[in-house]
């Protein structure tokens, strides 16, 4: 039997009156509530200023709850649940009656995941029900990796922000559909493209639909800084033409040989688990400091580094 620490019972007992709080992911803190309730999930929207055409993903302790919320598994869904739950992949898959039409926009399908972090875990073995938990930020701003990213976005419209320090990932999780019986890659995640074929052989990749998007994750601009913010291959050249200009600089791994208002590095041995587990953190500070422009650089296009360049993309729309 698993010790559930004070504030875990806090947590679930404000779960338990139709009531939201901020919970801890290995990919991003979430603003979770009842899936059946909703008050709770009508709340989660109106604190995010979220549209309700943006589907919520439903997170559940363990791979066995998933007929619960879906009607049909595909056989490449089960290899993918199996090789990388509890983590940072979601899958959307065709859903059960049962789940409310709030929590999918009413579409016939449902995106669902099993987080990897012990206090979440042990919250949702804790309660009775699953939670619908978007990233805990105001629609198109950045996502929250850090307790007081929550607290500065929330602090006085939730009653609670459950500590589980730094998310390891530190980059929403990678979201994956399904036409027929075939994956198809909805948003570049946490998990790498080439991770996920190692296991199902190769997968379309549809990221950039506008006009009906799968997952409003790709609407151009998300992930936004208030900051105006531009992203480059060439820091030098770049930085050349806002001299006049209080710049902030987001470099992969090497320092500007310049004096600007402020830099941050992302990882300086090159390592793109680091970078992303350090992006939304950096652009929280950089939004913080007094500059007139982000300049960011693009990183290497492959791994996690395509997950990075795409909110980084976003981010400058
Ligand atoms: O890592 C994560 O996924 C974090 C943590 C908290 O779990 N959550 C997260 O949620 O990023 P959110 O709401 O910020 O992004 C969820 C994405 C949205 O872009 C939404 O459109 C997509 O999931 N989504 C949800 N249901 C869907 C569905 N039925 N079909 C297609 N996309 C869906
Ligand atoms: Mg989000």
């Amino acid at each position: 039997m698993s010790i559930i620490s004070k504030d875990i019972q806090q947590a679930a007992s404000i779960l338990r009156t139709d009531d939201i709080v901020a919970i801890p992911t290995e990919t991003v803190y979430g603003l979770a509530g009842n899936i059946y309730s909703e008050t709770a999930i009508k709340k989660i929207f109106s604190t995010k200023l979220r549209p309700f055409f943006n589907p919520l993903i439903v997170h559940i302790p363990s791979v066995d709850d998933l007929p619960e919320i879906v009607s049909y598994i595909p056989d490449k869904a089960k290899l993918l649940a199996e090789a990388f739950w509890p983590g940072s992949m979601t899958l959307v898959l065709k859903k059960q009656a049962k789940i409310p039409d709030l929590i999918t926009a009413k579409k016939d399908t449902v995106a669902v995941r099993v987080p990897n972090h012990p206090v979440t875990l042990a919250l949702l073995e804790e309660i009775e029900f699953p939670l619908a938990a978007p990233s805990a930020n105001p629609f198109g701003s950045i996502s929250p990796t850090k307790p007081e990213h929550v607290e500065h976005y929330f602090k006085n419209d939730i009653k609670q922000v459950l500590d589980g320090g730094a998310c390891m990932n530190g980059i929403e999780s990678t979201i994956i559909g399904f036409e027929g019986d075939e994956p198809i890659v909805y948003r570049f995640g946490a998990l790498a493209l080439e991770v996920i074929e190692a296991v199902v052989g190769p997968v379309k990749v549809k990221t950039k639909d506008e006009i009906s998007p799968e997952a409003p994750g790709m609407l151009e601009r998300h992930y936004a800084p208030s900051t105006k913010t531009i992203l480059t291959d060439d820091l030098e050249d770049v930085v050349e033409n806002y001299s006049n200009k209080r710049i902030g600089i987001l470099a992969f791994r090497n320092k500007l040989n310049r004096e600007v208002s402020s830099q941050i590095i992302l990882s300086e041995t090159g390592n793109l688990e680091e970078a992303a587990s350090r992006l939304y953190d950096a652009l929280h500070q950089l939004d913080h400091e007094n500059i007139d422009i982000i300049i960011a650089e693009r990183l290497p296009n492959h791994g996690l580094g395509k997950s990075i360049n795409d909110r980084l993309e976003r981010a400058t729309k």
